[in-house]
């Protein structure tokens, strides 16, 4: 993937950087110059499944693809692979962070890479097992950001390509696949361990992958807590739960992976020097929502806008997933949920607000608009 032209305009962007850097004012936020201003960039690094894939799965064969309609009806790009009718949430968190949109690493025609890359693939886990060959797992997202940073160095040499990396903001939202993937499989690591140790595995490798990037030299890292997938649209369907019921069986896995998640972060901040973070609180976002929708600007938040079956939970939206008939909603922004797991777009902005400035109850111990600052901060020091 590594081109010439990716990394000249990176040079040019570095070379921008530090000559902007004699500038410095204290209006240097929004910069004089009629561009995004330089002096603010982080690059943002992307890595997780469906919630924050922009297409990269557009680019090898699998059923996890969303790229025809009505994925992207209220988009003015259409359909992308974006899983959802229009933005999602890195979207919008690119544009609060003053960058473009985050292009797919997967596609060919990106050689720009100069503002960060998307690596979330969508049906991606922790566990390389999960959905093998469906999508990238999160150690083939690792390896393709390793790949990324190699060049980096190789291009600009360590003392251009070191800030840049240590200035990025790496967002994940990952784990949901490798909890769903044994119940959609009836797979035998259900009965083969405790929820614990299962959910172990999983906090385990994302662990892995956090001081892979943190050892290349990352330091600020936002992640989501994981939304009850008992009691989405998919998660009932797959349960057959009667009376609006959530399916009970999944639950337990979603509460000890987020008190896990919880404490896994506390540890790394205490052990490892210039560590940040943000977790934000994805989980009662989404409950708040399918409970009081309409406290919420929402009509719906229980049925999903499109799909088949109960709750329209079965994941058929767009009939090319082995399903041809499909239900749609005629107003998406009335419903919580696009598909059978998957927020509308008016919920992502709601949700990517909440990450980038909300209070410590949604996400802490810094929201990332601060770990964007504290990037500021960084750079005064130089
Ligand atoms: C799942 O697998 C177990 C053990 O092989 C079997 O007893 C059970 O009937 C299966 N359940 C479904 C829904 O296929
Ligand atoms: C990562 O997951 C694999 C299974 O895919 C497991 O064997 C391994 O022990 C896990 N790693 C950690 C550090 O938990
Ligand atoms: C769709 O629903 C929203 C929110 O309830 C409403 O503001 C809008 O007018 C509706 N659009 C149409 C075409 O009915």
């Amino acid at each position: 993937m590594a081109t010439n032209s990716k990394f000249s305009y990176m040079q040019i962007f570095v070379f921008t950087l530090f000559t902007s850097l004699l500038f410095i004012t204290t209006k240097a936020r929004h910069g004089n110059f009629g561009l995004p201003n330089e002096l603010a960039l982080a690059p943002l690094f992307i890595f997780g499944d469906s919630i924050f894939d922009d297409g990269n799965n557009n680019y090898f064969d699998t059923v996890f693809q969303a790229n025809y309609l009505p994925y992207g009806e209220t988009y003015e790009k259409g359909p992308t692979g974006r899983i959802s009718d229009g933005r999602i949430i890195p979207d919008f968190i690119a544009e609060y962070a003053e960058l473009p949109l985050i292009p797919p690493y997967l596609d060919p025609n990106n050689e720009e890479f100069r503002y960060g890359v998307n690596f979330a693939s969508g049906g991606a886990g922790a566990l390389i097992e999960t959905r093998v060959g469906l999508a990238r797992d999160l150690h083939s997202q690792a390896a393709y950001f390793k790949n990324i940073a190699k060049s980096l160095r190789q291009r600009l040499g360590e003392e251009e390509a070191n800030p840049l990396v240590s200035r990025a903001v790496y967002l994940f939202c990952i784990g949901s696949n490798d909890y769903l993937f044994p119940f959609d499989t009836n797979s035998s690591v259900l009965r083969t361990y405790s929820h614990e140790e299962f959910g172990g595995l999983v906090i385990g490798n994302i662990t892995t992958v956090i001081k892979e990037i943190y050892n290349e030299g990352g330091r600020n890292f936002g992640f989501m807590n994981m939304y009850d997938l008992g009691c989405i649209p998919y998660g009932k369907a797959l349960g057959s739960t009667p009376n609006d019921a959530c399916y009970e069986e999944l639950t337990p896995y979603v509460k000890l992976h987020n008190k896990a998640l919880f404490k896994l972060l506390k540890k790394l901040e205490s052990e490892l020097t210039g560590f940040r973070y943000s977790l934000s609180d994805f989980n009662k976002f989404i409950t708040q929502r399918i409970n009081h929708p309409s406290k919420y600007g929402f009509k719906e938040g229980k049925m999903a806008c499109c799909g088949t079956g109960p709750y329209r939970g079965i994941n058929s939206c767009g009939g090319r997933r082995g399903i041809k008939e499909y239900d749609l909603c005629d107003n998406v922004t009335e419903y919580l949920f696009f598909d059978a797991a998957h927020p509308n777009e008016k919920a992502y902005e709601q949700f990517a607000k909440l990450f980038w400035s909300g209070n410590p109850d949604v996400a802490a111990p810094y929201n990332l608009k601060a770990l964007f600052e504290s990037n500021q901060e960084l750079i005064k020091d130089i």
